[in-house]
């Protein structure tokens, strides 16, 4: 039964049926919460006012299952909404993010059940007003802007603001919506979008002067599958994300060829119906780990991953001198004492992911030579040099490029989660810092890694969750 899973880890939630009913029980604070469209205890509640302690030194061996994708459940999930039928959503990761995304659902007037890694969402009745108070927590909250319009033809979407890895505009959303004929007013932080007259699918570029951007290509995706004519999205984001909605789209009845590409092309249909999908794993996470284990692993094998997806960063680490073996669906690392530096800038897919920036400049801080990554995604992503400086990092940030002079000797402090990936390279730093390093701030790392602490202490990291008094 899915709610076995939980039993893994009972130190915070465990999952109680009464009736027909299933309810979360948080082991902290004893309360029950039910099990469907609320954020979980674990991802949301506790996690502001947790921290996590990494006793450093301890090395990791062994094997850990990835979960599925953020970046591919969050889309997916949205795009429910361009049908009235039941769409079945499997290997959802247990994330606040995710969580929130389906109290979003919810929000909108969608019946929603979530039942371990299944989302089962009904959209019948849905409303067109995604407000500032429902998307102010998540930026990803945009990617309802695409099936909202494409399904009611207006809608009204908070923009969803900035956040610290940068600024983060949407004006490429709104160009592709435009292109397909909508008329789009910003006014008070919100988007309103008027297709009254249907949509239309025509050409456009969605290329921005930091490359493609992913959710602004899953939102003109999700409008155009229902316009009338062929829409041809050239310069469209080709991340395995973007081509994972496409295939729940296409099992919804969609006409989409090209995705995983820079031009796709999108044939419009009258209606999509319901359809079950299962989404791909997450790269991002695997190469978390991956970095894990080249930094202080006895042999760290990752299984459920498509290694196709993440030869940007295998082939980084294999470059370095780090042992890689390679199957169909695991990848196992090795360390290497001897490894060399390395020279990275961050590009689209398939080049090297903004999202593993932070976790390759925690890699390079062992590394007895000197490495240089220039981020182009995100110029400012920077956060966590000033944090890994703290623990002893040397570390030479000259606009979007970073100097890393590897080998120090690494030593525990407190250290402050500023984003997601920071937070997860400060983990990586911790793990091979000398003595305690304390990581505030633990629900950034719960928006986006599942269990992020029982896996590393899977594979044998001496770590754990405490309450932040
Ligand atoms: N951009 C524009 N105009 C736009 C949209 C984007 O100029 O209208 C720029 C951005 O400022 C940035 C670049 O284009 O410089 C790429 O941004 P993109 O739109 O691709 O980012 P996103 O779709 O908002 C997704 C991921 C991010 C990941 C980026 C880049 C999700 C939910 N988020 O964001 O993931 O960093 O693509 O790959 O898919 C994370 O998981 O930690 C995370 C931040």
């Amino acid at each position: 039964m899915p709610w076995l899973d939980y039993k893994r880890n009972p130190r915070i939630t465990h999952v109680i049926q009464i009736g027909k009913n299933f309810f979360k029980r948080c082991f902290l604070c004893e309360e029950i919460e039910e099990w469907l469209a609320t954020a979980s205890f674990r991802s949301t509640k506790h996690s502001l006012m947790e921290k996590l302690i990494v006793h450093g030194g301890a090395p990791l061996k062994g094997r850990i299952n990835i979960s599925g994708s953020k970046n591919s459940s969050l889309p997916i999930l949205a795009a429910t909404l361009l049908t009235n039928d039941t769409c079945t959503i499997r290997r959802v990761p247990d994330l606040s993010d995710t969580n929130y995304m389906v109290r979003i659902l919810g929000e909108l007037g969608a019946e929603v059940e979530r039942a371990s890694g299944v989302v089962v969402v009904k959209a019948e009745k849905i409303k067109s007003v995604a407000p500032y108070d429902l998307v102010r927590k998540m930026r990803a909250s945009i990617c309802v802007l695409g099936p909202l319009t494409g399904r009611l033809k207006e809608c009204t979407v908070s923009l969803p603001g900035g956040c610290v890895i940068g600024d983060r505009p949407v004006d490429l959303h709104l160009k592709g919506l435009e292109a397909l004929g909508a008329q789009i007013t910003v006014e008070g932080g919100d988007i309103f979008v008027n297709a009254k007259k249907g949509f239309k699918g025509g050409p456009m570029n969605l290329m921005g002067k930091h490359g493609s951007t992913v959710l602004g290509t899953d939102n003109v995706m999700m409008a155009a599958v229902l316009a009338k004519g062929t829409t041809v999205i050239e310069g469209a984001a080709a991340e395995p994300e973007v081509e994972d909605l496409a295939n729940f789209l296409i099992k919804m009845g969609a006409k989409i060829e090209g995705a995983g590409t820079n031009r796709i092309t999108i044939e419009g249909v009258k209606e999509l119906h319901g359809a079950e999908h299962m989404v791909i794993p997450d790269r991002i996470e695997a190469g978390t780990f991956l970095v894990a284990g080249a930094m202080l692993g006895d042999g760290v094998t990752l299984k459920r991953v498509m290694p196709e997806h993440m030869k940007a960063v295998t082939d980084a680490l294999i470059k370095c001198g780090f042992p890689i073996d390679i199957t169909k669906d695991s990848i196992t690392v090795r360390p290497n004492p001897n490894a060399k530096g390395f020279d990275l800038t961050t590009l689209c897919y398939p080049g090297f992911p903004t999202d593993m920036q932070a976790q390759m400049c925690a890699l390079a801080c062992v590394i007895n030579d000197t490495s240089t990554i220039t981020e182009t995604i995100f110029p400012q992503r920077f956060m966590h040099c000033a944090e890994m400086k703290r623990m002893g990092a040397n570390i030479d940030l000259q606009g979007a490029t970073a100097r890393i002079r590897g080998g120090t000797v690494m030593k525990g402090a407190p250290v402050m989660a500023s984003d997601l990936r920071a937070s997860a390279a400060l983990v990586l730093a911790g793990l091979v810092a000398e003595g305690k390093t304390e990581i505030n701030r633990l629900y950034h790392i719960d928006r986006g890694y599942e269990h992020l602490d029982d896996k590393l202490a899977a594979l044998g990291a001496q770590l754990e969750r405490v309450q932040d008094k």
